[in-house]
């Protein structure tokens, strides 16, 4: 049996603008938040349609419960961040766009490739996810605390869900393509398909949202523009060179910059460790912010405000 538990959440997004600079203190993060929300709407489309199409193959009946309990996390994952990102399309319409391209890429691998490359894919995204988001909560006193509570909960919820499903969707694989060479073989694609598109959301966040709003060039948050920025600062004379010239699109901002680098190199291994043949991820260890978001929930804790929840309840 099971032990996942489909949690219905809602963050009432609608009651009040969403920003998109929803955590001041930290815009690169902002930005990359948002630019989650807009990925898992797509990827989690491409996820339930996968899942649903092998669903009827699955003979084992602990398998498909898993694969079903599985596919409606993602699904109500898919709804909270619709609210979001709808929050943001009526802030800054142009934004729509931005939705679009990036669903058409997930509707596009959905229609033009296997249903086994699919199923790996999704094993192969799904295992690097503990140890990144195990890092988030590891840091959310500066990630999340200082934002707004609505977005801030959403991605606690979604991230100790994703550290809860952890092996899913390698059980899913295994059951149905078990081929644990052909799903380390296809990472590196898996890895730049990722990439690619999250590059082509960068530069539409550049070109419809204004530099006041999002404070950082929305394609420096991953890192790659750091180096010319430090050349540039140790030997000015270099600006006068087109290479070297800096953004048009505003000051360069890596995510992380602040979390210790050797934390991030030990995620950098994790994920590398996840995509081996031998990857057991039922074997990772929970942050203690999961076990304590999975205690407050049982407590009947309002999960949904949940850096603000104690104070409405103090106020009441
Ligand atoms: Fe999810
Ligand atoms: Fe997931």
């Amino acid at each position: 049996m099971t032990d996942l538990q489909v949690r219905k959440m809602r963050f009432a997004f609608a009651d009040y603008p969403v920003p998109f600079n929803w955590n001041p203190s930290d815009p690169a993060f902002s930005l990359a938040t948002n630019m989650l929300s807009f990925l898992f709407l797509a990827i989690e489309k491409m996820i339930s349609a996968t899942v649903h199409e092998v669903l009827p193959t699955i003979t084992d009946p602990e398998i498909a419960e898993e694969a079903l309990a599985f596919v409606r996390q993602e699904g109500q994952h898919s709804m909270a961040h619709r609210q979001h990102a709808k929050g943001l399309i009526k802030a800054y319409p142009a934004l729509q766009e931005t939705l679009d391209e990036i669903m058409a890429v997930y509707d596009d691998l959905t229609t033009t490739t296997s249903v086994k490359y699919r199923l790996a894919y999704i094993a192969d995204l799904e295992a690097t996810f503990t140890p990144t988001f195990s890092m988030m909560l590891n840091n959310a006193d500066t990630l999340f605390a200082p934002g707004d509570d609505r977005v801030a909960s959403l991605f606690l919820w979604h991230f100790v869900e994703e550290i809860e499903h952890r092996s899913s969707a390698l059980i899913i694989y295994d059951a149905i393509v078990n081929d644990p060479w052909y799903r380390m073989r296809i990472a590196p694609q898996v890895f730049e398909h990722g990439g690619s598109v999250m590059v082509k959301a960068a530069n539409s966040f550049n070109k419809h949202i204004s530099l006041e709003e999002r404070q950082v060039d929305a394609t420096s948050i991953f890192g790659s523009e750091l180096w010319k920025a430090a050349l540039v600062k140790w030997f000015p004379p270099l600006r006068k060179y087109r290479r070297f010239a800096m953004s048009q699109y505003g000051p360069s901002n890596r995510i992380y910059s602040h979390i210790p680098l050797r934390e991030q190199l030990a995620v950098a291994f994790g994920v590398m460790c996840s995509q081996l043949p031998r990857h057991n991820p039922a074997k990772q260890k929970l942050p203690p912010l999961a076990t304590e978001w999975l205690a407050r929930y049982e407590a009947g804790y309002d999960v949904t405000h949940w850096y603000t929840a104690s104070s409405q309840a103090a106020q009441d």
